[in-house]
């Protein structure tokens, strides 16, 4: 049985992610604006990564015999300076994702909640790999700096992304 505290912050928490996820779909809609189709795709299945995340959490707090409670989702910003403003902002965006897990963890041990702080480790492994992906397109992304063909192969690479639903879940 999930205890009060531990539910509330689970809750909070897939209000963060569903929170990622709009802000994911805005920044591709920011993009197909731009005629960036593959930054587009990139956005779609980072999106369809954060409604993962989402649900994941949701399907837990039930399987633990607590009560999802939904709050309302902040709007996300509409427009970014360029694709490098966009990947800054992701980054630091995962940063501050991977801040909030650590604090569940951190709760997790404090109130001795062992099946929670199991759970909350797929999401520790989850953002170092979140961090390292949006790092990667950061780092070509300061490499290409104002040329408009290395930003068209990119885009054509990151065009290439596929969700794929991880196997454990
Ligand atoms: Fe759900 Fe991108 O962390």
């Amino acid at each position: 049985m999930l205890n009060r505290k531990m539910e509330q912050a689970i809750n909070d928490q897939i209000n963060a992610e569903l929170y990622s996820a709009y802000l994911y779909l805005a920044m591709e809609a920011h993009f197909a604006a731009e005629g960036l189709p593959g930054f587009a795709a990139w956005m779609r299945v980072q999106t369809q990564e954060e409604l993962f995340h989402a649900m994941k959490m949701y399907d837990f707090v039930h399987g633990r015999g607590g009560r999802v409670a939904l709050g309302a989702i902040p709007k996300p910003p509409g427009k970014w300076k360029s694709p490098l403003d966009v990947f800054e902002n992701v980054l630091a965006h995962e940063q501050k994702v991977t801040g909030l897990i650590n604090v569940l963890v951190d709760l997790a041990l404090a109130e001795k909640d062992h099946a929670s702080h199991v759970f909350l480790q797929w999401f520790v492994t989850e953002q170092v790999e979140e961090e390292a992906s949006a790092g990667e397109v950061l780092q070509k992304l300061r490499l290409i700096g104002k040329d408009a063909n290395g930003l068209f192969v990119l885009d054509r690479e990151l065009g290439l992304r596929t969700f794929t639903p991880p196997a454990q879940a």
